[in-house]
């Protein structure tokens, strides 16, 4: 039962895929404690460039800054493995390209215009409707990122909400504000062909592209929010976006800040 699920998604995928590198090499599972746990340990010669990693259910999500992530059946749950051929400075725009590609497939798949928050997640109305983790090894031969994606898609809202803290964006699903399920398989696809267009731009160099869609997919700037660097609140307006990737503030006395850390932005 459970083996028709895993064989099933990977040959429905694999025939959809449109792409030329991204999604050659599929892994599927039924569960799984994380499917960035596992992409970040599948040795060298099992996880060439565009390598996908995707479970029905995690046991032990991992979330951004130590959280864990909540991981139910209905969601899209996925790890695709980057051979990076850009430069170690642009790492910050993997998030940003995951994050348009996931805005993409969402509005073929709904209709609906999510908006993109600072650093990586997706929202819509609001809420958070997918999170997107980015680990970065460079250090080894082994050089790899793993851009794991959290799509809530059809599941109940209050299964995550429950997890929150108090400062934490709540959450949504599309499910909820879709009113329908999706089919897993087809929003799969359409987030792996975009990632792969959209990484065209970033090993092409075209950064100040990717930094420009971005921001059409955005509607953070002139706001008031409050930003946590890692060290302190800053509390200000949302600016711009740099060269670097890093967020632009402006504050109460008028003076310029830059967020490079990839804290979290809370709106007022
Ligand atoms: C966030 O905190 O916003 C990022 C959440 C990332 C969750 C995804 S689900 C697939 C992959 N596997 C994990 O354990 N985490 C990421």
């Amino acid at each position: 039962m459970t083996e028709a699920f895993e064989s099933i998604f990977k040959t429905k995928l694999a025939e959809l895929l449109r792409t030329n590198r991204f999604g050659k090499s599929i892994y599927v599972f039924n569960e799984l404690d994380s499917t960035q746990d596992y992409a970040n340990a599948l040795p060298i010669t099992q996880s060439v460039h565009g390598t996908i990693v995707i479970a029905r259910k995690q046991n032990v999500g991992k979330g951004r800054i130590g959280r864990s992530w909540v991981s139910p059946e209905g969601g899209l749950w996925m790890s695709i493995v980057i051979r990076p051929d850009f430069s170690a400075d642009n790492i910050i725009f993997t998030q940003f390209i995951a994050a348009l590609a996931v805005a993409d497939a969402i509005q073929q798949a709904t209709n609906i215009r999510s908006r993109l928050k600072w650093p990586n997640d997706v929202l819509i109305n609001e809420k958070k409707v997918c999170g997107i983790l980015v680990d970065v090894n460079l250090e080894s031969k082994d050089k790899k990122i793993v851009v794991g994606l959290g799509l809530n898609a059809n599941i109940e809202s209050s299964l995550i909400n429950n997890y929150l803290t108090a400062d934490t964006t709540k959450a949504t699903t599309l499910r909820e504000e879709y009113g329908n399920d999706i089919d897993l398989v087809n929003l799969t696809k359409s987030i792996v062909d975009r990632i792969e267009y959209y990484y065209n731009f970033l090993s092409s160099g075209k950064v100040l592209e990717i930094i420009e869609l971005w921001k059409q997919n955005s509607d953070m700037f002139g706001r008031r929010a409050i930003v946590y660097d890692g060290i302190e609140k800053i509390m200000g307006e949302v600016v711009d976006i740099d060269q670097d990737g890093s967020l632009i503030m402006k504050l109460g006395d008028d003076s310029i800040k830059k967020i490079t850390y990839y804290g979290n932005v809370t709106f007022r």
